[in-house]
């Protein structure tokens, strides 16, 4: 396996760049390709058999990439279709849901875990099912808080409106006393604030991203798959192309929001080859 080929990192949209952010940040030498389904977007609304689809098209066109590694960074897609297609490759690939589950389990003092995210994701229980496999004795609450993901990307990631409804949607986790809280879906970083605040300080958020970009470099490192580039004094920035399935436009519109810095590199692909 060739070190300095690129890692891929895909999404249902704009959202899995919280999870590029953090991959940038830990694994800054390294080459990356993102794909982004923004003609297709949301995933998290739709059925496990159409997320299948589109995930099995989205890994597709990494592959021809030639890439190292690849990040599912949806979660919707990690919980209902990565295990499925990961059987097809040789390539080794890494979801959220694994990396968010067990930092939840190892950060619970009082054995009692929130999971928030898409339809999709909540539905499939996959959170819940990790956790349980790592300890069966552990009390995991799941609620799909679907207004979230197009707040977000309207950007109200400070109104009035997006407080009440996450303190509508928040009450019951508020109510059962967990004292961990996973964020299961790509866009809720950008609310970690407003949600922090509805849930108090007593509760520990997990960023599912970030754990996933810190499981990456675990394996990339156990696997001798780190691009040689990160052991250069300084170590230089890798490069970073971005690929879309509609006009770049619309990605690169919200891409800086997500990411904190503008997006060149945009290319459009037609998904419906693969
Ligand atoms: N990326 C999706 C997820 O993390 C959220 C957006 C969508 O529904 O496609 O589940």
């Amino acid at each position: 396996m060739n070190k300095e080929a690129p890692i891929g990192i895909f999404d249902s949209g704009v959202g899995g760049l919280t999870v590029a952010r953090k991959i940038f940040e830990i694994l800054p030498s390294e080459n990356i390709v993102y794909f982004g389904d923004v003609g297709r977007t949301p995933y998290g609304p739709r059925s496990k058999e159409i997320i299948i689809q589109f995930t099995t098209q989205d890994v597709a066109f990494l592959a021809e990439r030639d890439v190292k590694f690849i990040v599912c960074a949806c979660n919707s897609s990690s919980a209902v279709a990565l295990d499925e297609i990961k059987k097809d490759y040789h390539i080794e690939m890494v979801g959220v849901i694994d990396p968010g589950a067990r930092a939840a389990v190892e950060k619970t003092k009082n054995g009692r875990i929130g999971v928030i995210g898409t339809n999709a994701t909540i539905g499939s229980n996959a959170y819940a099912h990790i956790i349980h496999h790592i300890d069966p004795d552990l009390k995991v609450f799941s609620l799909a808080c679907p207004l979230f993901v197009p707040l977000v990307e309207e950007g109200y990631v400070d109104k009035d409106a997006t407080y009440l409804i996450a303190r509508d949607y928040l009450q019951t986790m508020l109510d059962v006393e967990i004292d961990t809280l996973v964020l299961g879906c790509t866009h809720y970083p950008l609310i970690k604030h407003v949600i922090s605040e509805v849930m108090g300080e007593d509760v520990t958020l997990i960023d599912s991203g970030e754990e996933t970009a810190r499981e990456a470099q675990r394996i990339l490192t156990e696997s001798d798959l780190l691009n040689p580039a990160s052991a250069q004094p300084p170590p230089p920035e890798g490069s970073r192309k971005y690929y879309v399935s509609d006009v770049p436009a619309k990605f690169s519109r919200m891409a800086s929001r997500f990411l904190g810095h503008e997006v060149e590199n945009i290319t459009r692909v037609d998904i419906s080859k693969y």
